[in-house]
């Protein structure tokens, strides 16, 4: 019996092994979960969008995959749901393994899925107003450069921001990018030794962060829940770049992209961005392993109910864990972030699927392990010194920042995917190759219409703007025409935002952007 079992499982991994094939489902794996920074002119060092890119590299691949070096995504996804996830499921793991172990079968090659489309334009266009930083060449040699850049916006009012959207200068060397607000324009430029982590002024608040493939921070802006940040006359935005080892001699210079809710719009609900758990004042013995904590309010608990949107844990190159939640006697924990291994390298803002409600008495707590000992391959001293907090790369940080507001009823309610994309209507620019929509934006569904009638073989697929895959459309072979109901595979309704058409028609790849809103 056992080993009739055994011969089954056996039949029945290789059935399912199998079956995986390039143009089956790892072509469009590939494309969902490595293209956004493995595609030409993207920051991975290797383009693996193509079966003659990936082949080559299948050793390491399986190995980056097994270890979960690769796609980086630090936060624990069974401590907290957050919106742009970017690990492999258990499932996805499996079939790429099982790809490789067998041999990497390419499947036919007509029926390889159309791909994403990259653009280095915008992707919510031209917004009111662009803040750039100057033409920077990179100085990494040996180390990553860190410098930091604090430019003017020259407003002359307050205005609210709906929107923001990091355009890197290039996309071949911006490792990451945090945007700040000063608003008193006191922070300065500082690319002089190249370890610029972050602003000197507490007042400087962090407003989003950039890694590859990252989406605008779309806030939702319309009824039920408008949301915005104030930036005030006279602020300026710093930027923390972050360019990484074999960039020396490339340069950069990248923008950012504010949109603004029209002057006098009321009944928007004011979002803040914090570092609610800090702690500024500590040194980490050389040679030991250190764990600190910090929470926020330092006595009792919050005095009002609110609601979070994300979190952002930042430490510097020894931290080697960071957790953060909220908690009350005799109820359940909110859980915020869990990050098992920190890697200084790949930080961001983590939005949460659905807000989180801080209830009145909460207190939230940070928890940080640092290790200040040989045994840490990042850290900078060799051998190890005492290290204190500071705003330099080589000193250290504790941070967990949010973006929170007062809370009101039914938040916890909003699924935010849905709302994050909501409501920015004005663009859509550019590129005819002949193929037509209509209308374009679109509420209910879109009419396409192409040059000549499809073939069979030809092949079209919808993906989101941030490269996500959507659904695949089916036309009537011998037609000019078809129809995309704005629905995604599983045929439920999207959400609102930029989406684009990606086409491969006798085997020629086309590429069009569709605009969907409510
Ligand atoms: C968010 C960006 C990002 C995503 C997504 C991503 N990678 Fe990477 N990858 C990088 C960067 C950057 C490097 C360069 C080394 C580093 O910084 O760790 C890299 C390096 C690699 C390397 C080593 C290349 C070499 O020449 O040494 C492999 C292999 C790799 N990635 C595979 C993958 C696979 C497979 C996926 C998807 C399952 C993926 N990556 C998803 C950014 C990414």
């Amino acid at each position: 019996m056992k080993a009739l079992f055994i011969l089954f499982s056996i039949l029945f991994v290789q059935f399912t092994a199998k079956s995986q094939t390039w143009s089956g489902e790892v072509a469009q794996l590939f494309y969902d979960k490595c293209s956004k920074c493995h595609h030409p002119g993207g920051l991975a060092p290797v383009s693996l969008m193509t079966y003659d890119e990936v082949s080559p590299m299948s050793t390491i691949i399986s190995q980056y995959i097994t270890n979960d070096e690769m796609p980086p995504w630090p936060p624990d996804n069974s401590y907290q749901e957050y919106l742009h996830t970017r690990s492999l499921s258990t499932t996805e793991k499996t079939t790429v393994i099982n790809w490789l172990n067998n041999g990497l079968p390419q499947g036919n090659s007509a029926a390889i899925p159309p791909p994403p489309v990259y653009t280095n334009n915008t992707i919510l266009g031209n917004g009111d107003l662009t803040v750039q930083i100057p033409t920077y060449m990179s100085k990494a040699t040996a180390n990553d450069d860190y410098v930091c850049f604090s430019v003017p916006t020259y407003l002359t009012q307050n205005r609210i921001i709906k929107a923001v959207e990091v355009v890197p200068g290039n996309r071949e060397i911006v490792h990451h990018a945090l945007i700040f607000i000063d608003p008193s324009g006191i922070e300065s430029t500082d690319t002089l030794d190249g370890l610029c982590a972050s602003p000197s002024n507490a007042s400087t608040k962090l407003v989003i962060g950039y890694t590859p493939g990252a989406s605008p921070m779309i806030l939702p802006s319309v009824i039920p829940l408008a949301l915005g940040m104030d930036i005030g006359p006279g602020s300026n935005i710093y930027f923390a770049m972050h360019y990484p080892v074999g960039s020396y001699g490339e340069f950069d210079s990248t923008k950012v992209i504010l949109h603004f809710y029209p002057p006098g719009t009321t009944n928007i609900r004011q979002i803040s961005a914090g570092p609610l758990i800090s702690n500024n004042n500590f040194t980490l013995p050389a040679n030991q392993v250190t764990n600190l904590t910090a929470q926020y309010p330092a006595n009792g608990g919050v005095p009002t109910n609110f609601s979070v949107l994300s979190v952002f844990p930042h430490m510097h190159l020894l931290g080697e864990n960071i957790k953060a939640y909220a908690y009350k006697a005799n109820q359940d924990t909110i859980k915020f972030v869990n990050i098992p291994h920190w890697d200084f390298h790949w930080q961001d803002f983590y939005f949460f699927r659905n807000l989180q409600k801080v209830a009145t008495g909460y207190r939230i707590k940070g928890e940080a392990k640092y290790d200040n000992t040989v045994n840490n391959p990042h850290n900078p001293n060799s051998p190890p010194l005492n290290v204190s907090s500071g705003f330099n790369t080589t000193d250290e940080m504790f941070l967990v920042y949010f973006h929170f507001m007062p809370y009101m009823n039914g938040d916890e309610n909003y699924d935010l995917e849905e709302l994050m994309s909501a409501s920015l209507a004005e663009y859509l620019p550019e590129d005819p190759n002949g193929i037509m929509t209509f209308p374009n934006p679109f509420r209910e569904s879109v009419q396409i219409e192409f040059k000549e009638p499809l073939e069979s073989g030809d092949l079209l697929s919808i993906y989101s703007s941030a490269g996500d895959f959507i659904c695949k459309l089916n036309p009537l072979i011998g037609t000019k025409e078809l129809t995309w109901d704005g629905k995604n595979s599983n045929r439920e309704n999207i959400s609102s935002g930029v989406y684009y058409l990606s086409a491969r028609i006798k085997g020629k790849v086309y590429s069009k952007k569709l605009l969907k809103f409510d």
